[in-house]
């Protein structure tokens, strides 16, 4: 049975306080720890790069879930593994061949994550989602945090979802963007078990209990 993560994305975090808020999100709960990195071409804003991987990697051993939104994702891939990424995602939309894109990063020891942005269909994803360990949905179109959540995105999860089971296969399909405790239920009713979230569990006065929330949220 996959189990159900909560990942919350430093990318709402204060940047001058960065360690802190690691080490404050472990002591929550969180599963993971969402980093997203933006190139300034893929999508327009710029947040960090290997660094702040690496300085993110001292203060925690939860697992670093690599959100890659940059062009040329394959060619910056082993940077971020040596940098300590326990899970990198790529997008679909920025690679020639996404399933050759799943081969090369699991040959460097790390899992592999395809991300497909809104309007991005799964339709000739099939092949690469079989050898992805996970498939990222994003909910918002990439680029910034506080965002809503787009609501016809929870069909493509179930899409994947009941492929994934016809198949045969267990793997983690994640969302991303305007994930909040009233739509957890909702999102993980659709099959998606690691939920990401950058505001809600950011601007929680108690981020232990959201957290929690959000994990719990159909149980
Ligand atoms: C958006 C990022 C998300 C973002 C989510 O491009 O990929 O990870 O931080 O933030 P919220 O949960 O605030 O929508
Ligand atoms: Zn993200």
């Amino acid at each position: 049975m996959r189990k159900i993560c909560v990942a919350p994305s430093i990318l709402s975090a204060d940047f001058a306080a960065m360690g802190e808020a690691v080490t404050e999100l472990e002591r929550c709960g969180a599963d993971l720890i969402h980093c997203d990195v933006m190139d300034g071409t893929f999508v327009p804003k710029i947040t960090f790069g290997t660094d702040m991987i690496s300085a993110v990697r001292r203060r925690t051993a939860l697992p670093l879930d690599v959100h890659l939104m940059c062009v040329d994702p394959l060619g910056k891939a082993e940077g971020f593994v040596r940098a300590g990424a326990d899970i990198l995602t790529v997008h679909a939309e920025a690679c020639e061949d996404p399933a050759a894109a799943m081969r090369a990063i699991r040959a460097m020891g790390v899992r592999a994550g395809i991300a497909v942005s809104p309007d991005t269909p799964l339709e000739g994803l099939w092949g690469c989602l079989e050898e992805a360990d996970m498939l990222l949905v994003m909910s918002v179109y990439p680029g910034r945090g506080g965002q809503k959540l787009i609501e016809r995105t929870l069909a493509k999860a179930e899409e994947a979802y009941s492929f994934f089971q016809a198949a045969g296969l267990e793997k983690d399909i994640e969302m991303d963007g305007g994930i909040t405790e009233d739509n957890a239920a909702d999102v993980q009713a659709a099959g998606v078990n690691i939920l990401v979230a950058g505001n809600t569990v950011f601007r929680s006065p108690d981020k232990e209990k959201t957290i929690r929330i959000l994990r719990e949220a159909r149980a």
